[in-house]
C-alpha cells in the first residue's frame, strides 16, 4: 500500500502544504503572503489572518496536484515549531482536524530539522543524490545560523550557532539601512552580483568555536556608512551594488569560516546548506569554491527548497512514519524548540 503523508507548513509568512507518495514528491504548493512587504517585516498578527485564508486552498491545491484523494492520505506532518506562535497554531489545529476527520495518524515536525532534511526530497524523473550520514549542514535564514552535524534522519547535533543575531536578520537590517526592500537577501543578492566586494571593509568577529555572532557586523556596518555619508550624503544612491557586494562578502566570509573549521576538525566531506540564505549566490560560490579546494562533496538545495515549504515537512514526516513515531492530538506548537 502507498504511504501518502501531507505535509503542513505555516511557521512564519508562508502557508504550503505537499503530498510526497513512498518517499517521492507528488505536490508542493505555496502562498506567499505579501501583505508585510510594506511594513518592511513579518506582521504576526496578519501572517495569521492570512494562514487562515489560505490553507484550506493550499491544501486542495496539494492534493489535486498530487492526483489522490484525501482519503489517500497515510498521515499528516505538521510543522510544530519554531516559529511564529499564531501562524503555527493554524498549521497545527488544521492538522489537528483533518487527522480526526480522516481518521489517520499525526506526525509533529521540527521546522529546523525540515530544512536540513530538504537535502532528501526526491523527485520524480530527477537524479537524487542526496548527502551521507554523517554530514554537516549549515543551516541559516532569518532566524538561525547554526552548524548542525547530522548523524542520521533522525539524530542532529547542534555544534555552533548564532549567539546574538542569524546571518538573514543582519542582511536585511542592512537592506534596511541602504533603504532597500523586504525581505532584504534576495535585493542585496542582485545587488552584490554587479559590485566590488572588497570596496568597504567590515569588522569580523572573534568568537570561540563553531558559533557565529552578527550583532557586530551590523554596528560595523551602521557606522562606517554613517562616516560615508557624512562626507557624501549621496554615497549609497551612488554606490548601492559596492555596499551590497561588500557586506554580503563579509557575511559569507563569517559563515564559511566556521563551516570549514568543523569540516576540517570532525573530518567530514558531505557538507550542504540549507535554509532562506542558502539561496544567495555569493555563499553558493563559496561553498563550490571550497568544494574544489578541500575536496568536498557539497549539497546546495533546490531554490524551492531552501524558502520555507511543505515538501521538507512531508519528507521529515515520512521517514518518522518509518519509525512509527507519531504524536498525540493534545500536543500544543512551539515558539521556541531546538533541534
Ligand atoms: O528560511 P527562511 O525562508 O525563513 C526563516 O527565517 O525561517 O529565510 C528567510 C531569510 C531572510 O532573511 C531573507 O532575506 C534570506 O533568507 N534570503 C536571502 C536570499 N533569499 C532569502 N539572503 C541572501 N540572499 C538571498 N538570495
Amino acid at each position: 500500500m502507498d504511504i501518502n503523508i501531507l505535509g503542513i507548513e505555516s511557521s512564519c509568512d508562508d502557508t504550503s502544504a505537499a503530498v510526497i507518495s513512498n518517499g517521492i514528491l507528488l505536490s508542493n504548493v505555496t502562498a506567499t503572503q505579501s501583505v508585510h512587504e510594506k511594513y518592511g517585516g513579518v506582521v504576526p498578527e496578519m501572517a495569521s489572518r492570512a494562514h487562515q485564508q489560505n490553507i484550506i486552498p493550499v491544501v486542495h491545491e496539494a492534493i489535486r496536484q498530487a492526483g489522490i484523494q484525501m482519503s489517500d492520505i497515510t498521515a499528516i506532518a505538521f510543522t510544530r515549531g519554531p516559529g511564529l506562535m499564531g501562524s503555527l497554531l493554524v498549521g497545527t489545529s488544521f492538522a489537528k482536524g483533518l487527522a480526526l476527520s480522516l481518521n489517520v495518524p499525526l506526525i509533529d515536525v521540527n521546522h529546523l530539522q525540515g530544512h536540513i532534511l530538504a537535502h532528501f526530497i526526491q523527485e520524480k524523473d530527477h537524479e537524487f543524490s542526496p548527502p551521507k550520514f554523517p554530514f554537516l549542514c549549515l543551516l541559516v535564514s532569518g532566524g538561525n545560523s547554526q552548524i548542525v552535524l547530522v548523524k542520521s534522519y533522525y539524530e542532529m547535533e547542534i555544534i555552533g550557532q548564532t549567539i546574538d543575531d542569524a546571518a538573514g536578520e543582519a542582511i536585511d537590517k542592512c537592506a534596511k539601512v541602504m533603504g532597500l526592500g523586504y525581505p532584504g537577501g534576495p535585493i542585496i543578492d542582485k545587488l552584490a552580483r554587479m559590485g566590488n566586494p572588497k570596496a568597504i571593509q567590515f569588522s569580523q568577529p572573534n568568537i570561540d568555536g563553531y558559533n557565529y555572532s552578527f550583532s557586530g557586523l551590523k554596528t560595523s556596518f551602521l557606522y562606517t556608512l554613517r562616516n560615508l555619508l557624512d562626507e557624501n550624503p549621496n554615497f549609497i544612491e551612488e554606490n548601492k551594488a559596492d555596499i551590497a557586494a561588500s557586506i554580503e562578502y563579509s557575511v559569507v566570509a563569517i559563515l564559511m569560516k566556521k563551516l570549514k573549521k568543523a569540516a576540517k576538525d570532525y573530518n567530514i566531506k558531505d557538507i550542504a546548506i540549507a535554509g532562506g540564505v542558502s539561496a544567495n549566490n555569493g555563499l553558493r560560490n563559496a561553498m563550490f569554491d571550497a568544494q574544489k579546494r578541500y575536496n568536498w562533496n557539497v549539497f546546495i538545495p533546490k531554490f524551492s527548497f531552501t524558502t520555507d515549504n511543505a515538501a521538507m515537512i512531508a519528507i521529515s514526516g515520512y521517514y518518522k512514519y518509518l519509525q512509527n513515531d507519531f504524536c498525540d492530538i493534545s500536543l500544543p506548537p512551539f515558539s521556541k524548540v531546538q533541534i
